[in-house]
Formats: structure tokens, sequence, C-alpha cells
């Protein structure tokens, strides 16, 4: 039996991805290596939001030339973000790589590597060529939390950002696609679903329906305890969103809210189309309309044109709004965008020492609001042994904070914790009873 290896970059769409892409090559008969030297069939699925996943990608294509100059029989797939980025020149700048794919493009990855897996080469995946998974096979690597794709593309043209160019105009999914999808997870077990989408609120636009109908209509598949979505748009955040939080019980108290910048003027010219003002009103609403709501976001230091006091902007906003975490990111020009080409280009001892800051903010922050968690009883959902400690249990709560804690309950099962710890980024706990297995 020939055996693959898929290696993952990126976002959570590229994990979800990646589960699809397993899925096909099982399908074709494969079977599951554990590292690149043991594999078959190497597929790489890449990711190009900044420059550090390139570069991690580029270490890695090194290792996998090494082993096809060792055993040329060996098939390089590269597919993704990177390779739909680099379409014109992948395979002058790796001759190894034998086929292509770009993003969503994966029910086709089994027609260019034939039955068997073997690889005709340099067949690419053009963006119209993208699909759903439908009922295609998947391989999902969790057993009782599953992602479920809503849409796929982007729409929206903030100036930093080169998703909409390799990612295509957005698309939603059908309705009874998605339901189907998640009615069947719920039979085989599945409690959690992250419904997934380049701009998630936005869905349904192009089908007449919205995301707050989905919302609900997924909130009612029995089985289903915990629905969770990534991203959503400030700018697409619309009050009937807010009332489906609140009135489905499985829709979890957790918002990740993109803020990329506290400055209105950075915020223009990233073309995000929201003031800082009017970031600030959705986030009083938000936690007006579902108690206890947990905030997250994705902050950019160092974009063109960002002064000290709009830096300082961004850091106020933080601690006004108190994330109880956040991705940071150094601005990363992206051939292309339009940002990228931009004169005023903040230098990098500036953009490093602006990161350092608000890591810092971040972190106080996100610490004091875990430690307001200290004393209470948090509804856990397992999901193993701890990273950390094997003698703990590890699960998320609804605010999707992670928990390590002394237990006894296996994964997949929902308990009660009382908080007797906190970190900046996790919580530490003692389960008190299984309130449901
Ligand atoms: N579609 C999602 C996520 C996009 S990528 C959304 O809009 O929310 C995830 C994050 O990467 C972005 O929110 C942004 O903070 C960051 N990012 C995107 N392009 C970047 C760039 N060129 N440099 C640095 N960070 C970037
Ligand atoms: Fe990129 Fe903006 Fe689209 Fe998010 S909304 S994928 S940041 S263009
Ligand atoms: Fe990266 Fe593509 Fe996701 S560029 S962040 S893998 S959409």
């Amino acid at each position: 039996m020939k055996r693959y290896h898929v290696t993952t970059f990126g976002c959570q769409m590229n994990a979800h991805d990646s589960e699809r892409i397993k899925g096909m090559l099982e399908e074709l008969g494969l079977g599951e290596a554990v590292s690149q030297e043991e594999a078959d069939v190497l597929v790489f699925n890449t990711c190009t939001i900044r420059e550090k996943p390139d570069q991690r990608f580029a270490a890695h294509l090194g290792n996998a030339k090494m082993l096809k100059l060792a055993d040329p029989e060996k098939v390089i797939a590269v597919g993704g973000c990177y390779a739909e980025a680099q379409r014109e020149r992948l395979f002058d700048l790796y001759p190894f790589v034998d086929v292509a794919f770009g993003p969503g493009t994966i029910p086709h990855l089994a027609q260019w590597l034939g039955a068997g897996g073997e690889a005709p080469r340099g067949r690419f995946g053009i963006a119209d060529q993208r699909q759903f998974a439908g009922t295609l096979p998947m391989h999902r690597e969790r057993r009782f939390q599953a992602w479920v794709q809503v849409s796929m593309g982007c729409n929206s043209v903030c100036s930093y950002c080169i998703v909409p160019s390799v990612r295509g105009r957005e698309v939603s999914r059908r309705p009874g696609e998605i339901l189907a999808e998640v009615t069947s997870l719920a039979g085989e077990g599945v409690r959690e679903i992250t419904l997934l989408g380049q701009n998630v609120n936005s869905y349904g636009r192009d089908l007449g329906s919205s995301f707050a109908e989905l919302l609900r209509a997924v909130d009612a598949i029995d089985g289903i305890e915990r629905i969770r979505f990534t991203s959503p748009h400030p700018k697409d955040f619309r009050r009937d969103v807010i009332a489906a939080m609140a009135e489905c019980d499985a829709v979890c108290e957790h918002a990740h809210l993109p803020l990329q910048s506290g400055s209105t003027r950075v915020l223009k010219a990233m073309r995000r189309t929201y003031s800082r003002e009017r970031y600030l009103r959705l986030v009083d609403d938000l936690r007006a309309g579902i108690p206890d709501l947990a905030l997250t976001t994705d902050i950019i230091v160092g974009f063109p044109g960002e002064t000290e006091r709009d830096f300082e902007e961004t850091l106020e906003v933080v601690e006004e709004v108190g994330y109880d975490g956040a991705f940071t990111f150094v601005y990363s020009p992206r051939q292309g965008t339009e940002a990228a080409t931009s004169r005023d280009q903040v230098p990098g001892h500036v953009k490093k020492a602006r990161i350092e800051r608000l890591v810092d903010v971040v972190q106080r922050v996100a610490l004091a609001r875990n430690g307001e968690r200290v004393g209470r009883v948090e509804e856990v959902l397992v999901e193993g042994p701890s990273r950390t400690d094997p003698s703990l249990l590890r699960g998320r709560t609804r605010r999707n904070t992670t928990v390590n804690f002394a237990g006894t309950s296996i994964p997949g099962a929902l308990v009660d914790v009382r908080i007797e710890g906190a970190t900046s980024t996790t919580l530490r706990g003692v389960e008190l009873a299984a309130v449901a297995a």
C-alpha cells in the first residue's frame, strides 16, 4: 500500500482543507504515513498570509527535495495559498514538484494523481475549479469537534491582505448542504462545530439568506452542543447575528472580532470600512446582547504610515475592550496587494519594538480577564490529556479558553470544572461532576 503525508500551514480553513485532502487520498487507497520520510506521496498545504509561512514552507520543501533525490518515485504535491500565489513560477522555483493545486480545488486532486497516486506532472487547479467538499470523504483529526465550511473566498479589499487574490471571490455554500453535513457529523458523535469562512458573517448574501438564519438552523440540529464561527468581519456584524447568538443555546459566548488597528486613520488605509468608534460601538452591542461574552482579536502593527500615535490608539483599544486573547502580527508586505507598494513602510526595528509593547499589553489584559474566572465553575468539553502535564486533562470552555484540569472524564464529555488558577492563555481547575457523557 502506498502512503501519503500531509504537512499543513496556515489557518483553520487550511487545516480543514487538509482533512479533505487526506480523505481524498484515502479514497484512492493510500494510507497515512507517520513522517515525510516514509511517505510515497508528500503533500504540502501552504499558506502565504505573511512572509514567515513562505519561509517555513521553503525549509520543508528543501527537505522534500533531498527525499526525492534519494527516491525519484516519490510524488511531491504542493497545494494551498502559496501555490496559488506563485502559480506562474512554482515549477520554475521548485522543478522537483510534480503536482500543484490551488486552495479549494481539492476534489480535483484525485483526478490529477490518478488511481494509486501516480503523478502526471504539473497539474494546476485554477480558481474557477473551486468546489465545496460536499459528500467527499473527509479524514477528521478530532472526534468530537469539526469544522464546517460555509463559504469560500473573500469579497473584501483589505489593502494588506493576499487572501482575496488566492482564494477568489466569495461564494456561499447552500444551506441545505451545510445542514446535512452538520446533521451527519452530529450522528457521528461530534458535539462542537466551527463554521468557517473568510468573512463568515457575510454568509448567504449571494443566496438571499443570512448568517443569522444559518446560526438558528444549525442550532436546531440535535446533538450539537456548541457552535463556533470564524472569522466575522466587524463591518458585517449585524444586530440579527447578535440576537441569534443570544437566543441560540448552542452558540458559544465568544466572538473573534479582528480589530487590525485602533486608529481610524490606519483602518481607512487598510480599507476595513469601520472606524475605531464604530468598532467600539459593536463591542458594546455585543456585550449588551450576550452576557459574559469572550472577545478575541487579530492586530497588525507597523502597517505603512502607522505613526507612534496611531499605534498608541491600538494599545488604548486593547485596554478599553479588554480582550480575552489576541493574535498579534507584524505587517508583512505581500506582493500584489495595495499596501505593499506604499512608500511609507515602517522600519523593521520600529515594528519589532511596537509588537513587543503590544504583546505586553495583550498579555496583561488577558491575564486580568482570565483571573476573573478563578472561583467560577465553567462547562468544559474534554479534548484529551493536557499537553504540558499528562496527569491532567485538557479541554475548552464555552468562551474558548483552554483549561488544564484534574479529572477522570473521557474525551467528548462535557464536564463542570471549578477554575482555580489562570495564566494569560490558559486556566487551571478541578472537575466537579460529569454533566453529560
Ligand atoms: N479572513 C480572516 C482572516 C484573515 S488572515 C479575517 O479577515 O478575519 C488572519 C489575520 O492575519 C488577519 O486578521 C490579519 O490580522 C493578519 N494578516 C493578514 N495579512 C497580513 C499581512 N500582510 N501582514 C501581517 N498580518 C496580516
Ligand atoms: Fe483578508 Fe480582509 Fe478578506 Fe479577511 S476580510 S480575508 S483580512 S481581505
Ligand atoms: Fe494562509 Fe490562505 Fe489561510 S494565506 S491564513 S492559508 S486563507
